[in-house]
């Protein structure tokens, strides 16, 4: 294991950056920045031991902060929609910036992915620690929340992140992290024939906002039937409303998992190319499949390169979108006292 942070530049206020990279035994090697606490690069073997960087980001902070698709961040404090900007919480109503449609989106104009975190190496040199404390009434939310983030490489080729968060106020509170990856390597195109199980029954349907209708919808028989692996390409233009609705995979799957809260497997991801599988474990209820469907070519990446529409895949372990509107879906309120934690495991094989 080794570890070290060297300088990445300046965000737009012109604070400093710094990136911290962490390596392990097999080679593999991870890079995150403390500009949204995000995974800039992640370099892991193929089956002959090519090592390839399979997340999709830039070269500078700078880039990082101009662009818009939140490539790797942390996403907080509420991942995902809210309906209308708006929820209803202890009697008292909250009204929050409508940047996606007329919904919120991702914690806000400047979420968490849009701050700087405090960083430090952890004694064995294995794990990043980041933290950010959110102000009391930050984005329209309610209470100072204090978030750490532990990013650890081990041996067994896992970059785990652990989130531990607590609040001083009633919050929606729901944190994710929005890596892109794509498993043949960051800039090698469309992930059409990578192949993708994921560990769900049912997804939250959504409206032609991106909102969940509220009643869980049964995969069996539609193209979100992951539950057998399915290459991503093979029915993401299929004719079906919610595939139209989220012009290709943009949904939440309702994780199987006894008892709630277990760490347990989600989704596994390959390709067949490479020989790349990565799975992808959880404590959270949901995941979000997104296959960059809003990516057009014309964001510059690493190395220059040109991040094509469908170029990446995102597995955002989650609670459920708009969860604050919607009673019925698993608590997203973090209260005084109680103490959030979640646990978020990318394996490569
Ligand atoms: C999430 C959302 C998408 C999109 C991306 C970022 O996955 O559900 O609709 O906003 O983030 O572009």
């Amino acid at each position: 294991m080794a570890a070290d942070k060297t300088a990445f530049g300046k965000n737009q206020f012109g604070v400093n950056v710094e990136l911290f990279t962490l390596t392990n035994e097999n080679g593999i090697r991870v890079r995150i920045m403390n500009h949204g606490a995000t995974i800039v690069s992640l370099e892991v073997p193929d089956r002959s031991g090519r090592l390839a960087d399979v997340v999709l980001g830039h070269d500078t902070a700078a880039e990082y902060c101009a662009a818009t698709p939140y490539f790797g961040c942390a996403v907080g404090r509420y991942a995902n929609r809210i309906q209308s900007g708006r929820f209803m919480l202890d009697g008292q109503t909250y009204t929050l910036a409508q940047n996606n449609g007329p919904n919120a989106l991702h914690g806000g104009v400047r979420g968490f992915d849009k701050v700087v975190w405090d960083a430090e190496i952890l004694p064995g040199a294995d794990a990043v620690r980041m933290t950010y404390i959110s102000a009391d009434g930050e984005e329209g939310f309610p209470g100072e929340v204090k978030t750490t983030l532990t990013y650890t490489l081990t041996g067994a080729n896992e970059l785990k992140i652990d989130c531990m968060a607590e609040t001083d106020k009633a919050t929606p509170y729901n944190i994710t992290n929005h890596s892109y990856f794509n498993l043949a390597g960051h800039d090698a195109g469309e992930i059409g024939a990578q192949r993708m199980m994921i560990r769900a029954e049912t997804l939250l349907p959504i409206d032609s906002t991106s909102i969940p209708l509220g009643p869980e919808m049964a995969v069996a028989g539609t193209p979100f039937d992951f539950r057998t692996p399915h290459a991503l390409g093979e029915r993401i233009d299929a004719d079906h409303e919610q595939i139209r609705r989220g012009c290709g995979y943009d949904h939440n799957f309702c994780l199987t998992k006894t008892p709630p809260g277990e760490l347990s497997l989600a989704a596994r991801a390959e390709d067949p190319a490479s020989g790349r599988v990565m799975e992808v474990y959880t404590t959270e209820p949901g995941v979000q499949l997104y296959t960059a469907n809003f990516l057009d070519g014309q964001l510059a990446g690493k190395g220059g390169c040109r991040y094509v529409r469908r170029g990446g895949f995102c597995l955002e372990t989650q609670h459920y979108p708009d969860s604050p509107n919607q009673p019925q879906f698993p608590n997203t309120i973090l209260r005084p006292g109680t103490v959030f934690r979640s646990q978020t495991v990318y394996q490569f094989k």
